[in-house]
């Protein structure tokens, strides 16, 4: 609307709105929630898999568009950190230039891990600028974190996620019997996730963790425990993601373990995982937050414990202290200018600091690498 003779001003709204929906066997004949989104008469969809992905589930999934009369063009792309290229987000825009779609009803469908639907999602909101989306996470990291929110990126110039861009999926569809075929170091990874929720935000989920976690992990979570503590973990991590959408509110809970944690997966990219460099750094915030009596030593050996009781291991030998300072000062600057670093209070409760100094971190890393020793010496 026009104010003055040289001046005008813009003001529009968009509501933001996406399902996530559970639906087992999603590529079952019979089972027609992804076509639910997007035309189905002489339509085409453009999907983009996981190339492990690819290796287990892509004759049925080529079965099911062929059953269902879409034409589907289905590309795969290398997986791993290290694909989440410039190279890769260009691969798919020249397949899909070579397979125009309807940019308004045909969606371009992503399936895969964290990585993949991070680097689908950012063709998505950028080419012909935009095209609508769906998410079908196949790994643990994807199920409960990468697919459920809205950023997506790509790593370039050394730098985790350095383009990208927020945008919303039409739906995400969850089918956990992926998870069936992760390697058993993925679980875990996504496992880590689950525990930063835990810890910061919902003491249940911990208990159910300490009670059903092992048992869930043994049994790839196709168990109803298993459904339980996913279910739990989305709910909570879609608490602290809806009222903030667009990270306007830059003290977010869902940031614990995501400090020093960009430093040690810059340094390690090839050989360290999102949820392992995430556990180190909630272990050394979290001993931090001991030395400052925001958690008690039972609590602190109640993660311990939990950790060690799921099976995950914590490689301290990469923790360094003048590399984990860098990270916090460069998340500080990412966090305009002060440092808002989630710490727990207690198992379940959460609050924010922005006065560590270099002599806590060096302190905390000391500690861990002694218990560590420790739990060495007694195993
Ligand atoms: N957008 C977000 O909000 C958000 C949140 C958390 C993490 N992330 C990103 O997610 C990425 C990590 O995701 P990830 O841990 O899923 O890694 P990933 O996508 O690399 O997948 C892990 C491995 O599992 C394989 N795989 C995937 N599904 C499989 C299946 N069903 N069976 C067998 N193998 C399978 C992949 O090929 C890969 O080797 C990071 O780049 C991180 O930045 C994004």
């Amino acid at each position: 609307m026009k104010e003055s003779a040289s001046r005008w001003r813009v003001n529009y709204q968009q509501a933001i709105e996406y399902e996530i929906i559970n639906s087992p066997h999603l590529f079952q004949l019979q089972n027609d929630s992804i076509l639910s989104v997007g035309k189905t008469e002489q339509a085409r969809r453009f999907v983009v898999m996981d190339r492990n992905v690819e290796k287990y589930y892509a004759e049925e999934i080529h079965n099911y568009f062929s059953h269902h009369q879409i034409e589907a063009k289905i590309i795969s792309i290398p997986s791993g950190e290290e694909h989440k290229t410039l190279e890769s987000y260009l691969t798919i825009v020249q397949e899909l230039d070579a397979f125009p779609i309807n940019r308004r009803n045909e969606p371009i469908i992503a399936i895969g891990g964290g990585v993949l639907t991070d680097i689908v999602g950012f063709v998505a909101s950028s080419y012909r600028r935009g095209l609508p989306h769906l998410k079908v996470p196949t790994t643990l990291m994807g199920y409960v974190d990468a697919s459920i929110g809205i950023k997506t990126g790509i790593n370039i110039n050394g730098n985790k996620n350095r383009l990208g861009a927020f945008a919303p999926p039409q739906k995400v569809f969850l089918d956990k019997t992926f998870l069936k075929t992760l390697p058993k170091r993925h679980i875990l990874n996504g496992v880590c996730e689950i525990i930063k929720l835990a810890i910061i935000k919902d003491a249940d989920l911990f208990r159910l963790l300490e009670t059903h976690g092992s048992q869930s992990i043994e049994e790839y979570f196709q168990n109803a425990e298993g459904d339980l503590i996913l279910d739990t973990a989305i709910q909570g991590m879609l608490e602290e993601l809806e009222p903030n959408l667009f990270e306007e509110d830059l003290m977010r809970k869902v940031d614990f373990g995501h400090t020093f944690s960009y430093g040690l997966e810059t340094r390690h990219e090839t050989n360290l995982l999102h949820g392992e460099a995430v556990l180190l750094d909630m272990m050394v915030s979290s001993l931090i937050a001991k030395s400052r009596q925001f958690i008690s030593e039972e609590d602190i050996s109640r993660i311990f414990q939990l950790i060690d009781q799921l099976g995950i291991e914590l490689d301290t030998t990469i923790l360094d202290s003048d590399m984990l300072w860098a990270s916090l000062n460069e998340r500080t600057y990412h966090r305009d200018g002060l440092q808002r670093v989630p710490m727990p209070l207690g198992i379940g409760g959460c609050t924010f600091v922005n006065d560590i100094k270099q002599d806590e971190i060096i302190n905390a890393v000391k500690k861990l690498e002694d218990r560590m020793i420790l739990n060495y010496d007694h195993a």
